[in-house]
């Protein structure tokens, strides 16, 4: 061989090496496939890790209408307090009497802690208000201080402001209080001058900011954070708190919505279910109610997606005891709250008294509530037959809801295989699938839902109701997980046709509080985290589209296929969506490698103008270091960034050429 030969071989060997080493991403933008539903990416909230009280639900008191077992729970008393219980609240009916000490120098006052403290903030207004009277009849004076205990300065007082409560009649007082510094661990002190008795109910504090100004609002970052994501649906209230640990103490509707003040207390399983996190003062005041929900989930855009119970108390905690009996009987109660609350969500207030209790509450106009998901994580013939009975009589009242049924706690079992097969048979609309799994177990689940021998078109649609990917072990949200969960969601966006809801969860945790993770949105008492999990959700959420369009890759010149990454291993993954209302081609690729990988993105198909796209957007989420965590009063050390790469066109073609970085999610949109 001559050594100009030689010098050519050589060339080609490196070209065809330099070439296998391209990953080829082909969409068809030809014909827009399946639609994606707007409900496809979505939030689940559930009651854990302080989510409710002392997280999204803006309440910054403990116990305000010492109704918790310990009345005094979350406050501390001095001086002449006592409880008495003939309060104006029927289903919260205690209250406290503060009484003269005896003494001008002898007081007495109540402290209340909030919920690891009361976050404060400088210049920002507070809400305190109060049902009291003075019993003798006559007038008092109160004193509300925000106090720093611990301070070293002179006064221990943030803010405080005077309150005069008159006469023998229970009456609602409020008082603006403004803390002259920012502080996360305030206590509030309620006290009075002393000279007489005075009777205290539903003491309360919150912010005046809260999300969209609602009174008995939601904590403003908190919330916002949600609307950031723009979710498609919104879960609520459980979980396994809508089944309770006995039946007694599951998530009770009815009792969640009218007065605030009126809404009687309910245990938090979550206080006691892991021994290793154990809070004794974790209850659920329903303070955030149904009503607050579908506000909530109205304001953020989502379409509100209620759980209710099947007449069934948790299996793992029970067995298949504790169940009401599987009859038409026996299961009235849970046929009449799935009934009543599709009425209390859409029916008219002039015709229904569900209805008028909305109206009431400040919402005349129906929730438009479109879906009702009965049962949480439940298996075998208690629960088939329990959903049997009452299934048909909700259709029967309500035919235009969605109903959806549950495979169970596990996403690959016999109780899940045998639990779409009975919601095949009872025709439920949807199936709730739940799988919080390592990362190994996402590595082998890449193709799930292309399993078409299984999930078919003549079933129910899926919804992963609830999910995340966590290391194994430890259970912090690594940013090294995540790369998994955008990695993952290329499936369930290119099986559109089949899944219609997908919901990370749990949704929140406070820093102090939590008994779960990892978990989407932390917090303490004053800043938000959003985590890398968050990210990859809002990528997904801002970057829905209308429209599947086919997409394969060909890795390292190997043939092209939807997913050619081996089951088990990393590689690159892929899938592409039209947006039809915005006119723009959106592909997301995910680099789940330990390398960087030279990509070519190939959107064929396309009836090219003469004034074709030079660049695409493109936003994109590092995961690369393993162990980075966002948490709440650090700097964000995971966040998306944004840049332009070029286009080229040809033939109906355009081609972009990044090269993705090792553990990196990138999106990449194309404006027609
Ligand atoms: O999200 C935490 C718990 O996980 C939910 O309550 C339950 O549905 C699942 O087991």
């Amino acid at each position: 061989m001559t050594a100009r030969n030689l010098l050519f071989c050589s060339a080609l060997v490196l070209a065809s090496w330099g070439q296998a080493q391209e990953n080829v991403i082909t969409v068809n933008a030809k014909k827009a496939g399946a639609e994606i539903q707007p409900t496809m990416y979505g939030i689940f909230f559930e009651d854990i890790n302080f989510a409710a009280d002392g997280g999204l639900y803006a309440e910054l008191l403990k116990n305000c209408s010492f109704e918790f077992p310990d009345h005094f729970a979350g406050w501390d008393i001095s001086g002449k307090v006592t409880l008495r219980d003939d309060g104006p609240f029927e289903r919260n009916p205690h209250y406290v009497r503060l009484a003269p000490s005896g003494h001008r120098d002898k007081h007495t006052m109540l402290e209340n802690h909030g919920f690891f403290g009361i976050g404060v903030k400088s210049g920002e207004e507070y809400r305190f208000s109060v049902w009291a009277r003075v019993p003798d009849g006559g007038s008092a004076k109160l004193w509300i201080d925000l106090v720093e205990n611990a301070t070293m300065e002179e006064d221990q007082k943030l803010g405080n402001v005077g309150l005069d409560i008159s006469g023998k009649e229970w009456k609602k007082y409020t008082a603006i209080v403004k803390p002259r510094r920012t502080f996360p661990k305030a206590h509030l002190r309620v006290w009075g001058d002393g000279k007489v008795t005075t009777d205290l109910e539903h003491v309360s504090l919150f912010p005046v900011k809260t999300y969209k100004g609602h009174e008995n609002g939601m904590r403003l970052d908190v919330a916002q954070a949600l609307e950031d994501l723009h979710p498609g649906v919104f879960r609520f209230p459980g979980g396994c708190i809508v089944e309770g640990t006995d039946l007694e103490t599951r998530y009770q509707w009815k009792n969640s919505v009218g007065p605030v003040e009126n809404r009687p207390l309910n245990e938090n399983r979550w206080h006691y279910t892991f021994t290793h996190r154990y809070f004794p003062d974790y209850f659920q005041s329903y303070g955030l109610g149904f009503f607050e929900y579908f506000q909530l989930a109205e304001e953020i855009g989502a379409e509100p997606l209620p759980v209710l119970n099947v007449g069934m108390a948790c299996q793992y905690q029970n067995g298949d005891n504790a169940h009401a009996p599987a009859t038409k009987e026996g299961l009235q109660q849970f046929i009449d709250d799935c009934i009543d609350l599709i009425d209390f969500a859409n029916a008219d207030p002039a015709t229904n008294s569900w209805g008028k209790l909305r109206a009431d509450m400040g919402h005349p106009a129906p929730f438009n509530l479109k879906f009702l998901a009965i049962g949480n994580e439940q298996w075998e013939k208690p629960f088939f037959d329990r959903l049997a009975i009452i299934a048909p009589e909700v259709r029967k009242a309500h035919p235009e809801i969605k109903l959806i049924g549950t495979s169970g706690p596990n996403a690959e079992d016999d109780h899940f295989r045998n639990g779409w097969a009975a919601m095949r048979e009872l025709k439920a609309d949807l199936v709730d699938e739940h799988f919080y799994r390592d990362v190994q177990w996402y590595k082998k689940s890449m193709n799930r839902y292309s399993d078409r021998a299984f999930y078919t078109k003549d079933g129910p649609r899926v919804f992963a109701g609830e999910w995340a990917c966590h290391d194994r072990g430890k259970k912090y949200n690594h940013a090294g997980a995540s790369i998994y969960e955008a990695a993952f969601m290329t499936n369930i966006e290119r099986n559109a046709d089949l899944v219609h809801m997908a919901t990370y969860a749990p949704l929140f945790a406070h820093v102090e509080g939590w008994q779960w993770r990892p978990d989407l949105i932390w917090y303490d008492n004053l800043s938000t985290a959003r985590t890398a999990s968050y990210y990859v959700q809002q990528l997904y959420m801002l970057n829905r589209g209308t429209n599947v369009l086919p997409t394969v890759i060909s890795l390292n010149g190997g043939s092209p296929a939807a997913n050619p990454v081996p089951e088990g291993q990393d590689g690159v993954f892929a899938s592409a969506v039209l947006d039809k209302d915005k006119n723009e081609i959106i592909v997301k690729v995910i680099n789940t490698l330990e390398k960087a990988s030279t990509s070519r993105i190939d959107i064929t198909g396309l009836k090219l103008k003469t004034n074709v796209p030079a660049a695409a957007d493109v936003v994109s989420l590092d995961c690369s270091n393993y162990d980075a965590e966002n948490m709440p009063g650090k700097a964000e050390v995971v966040s998306p960034k944004s840049s332009t790469t070029s286009i080229t066109a040809q033939k109906g073609t355009l081609s972009l050429s990044p090269t993705i970085p090792a553990k990196t999610f990138q999106v990449f949109k194309v404006k027609l």
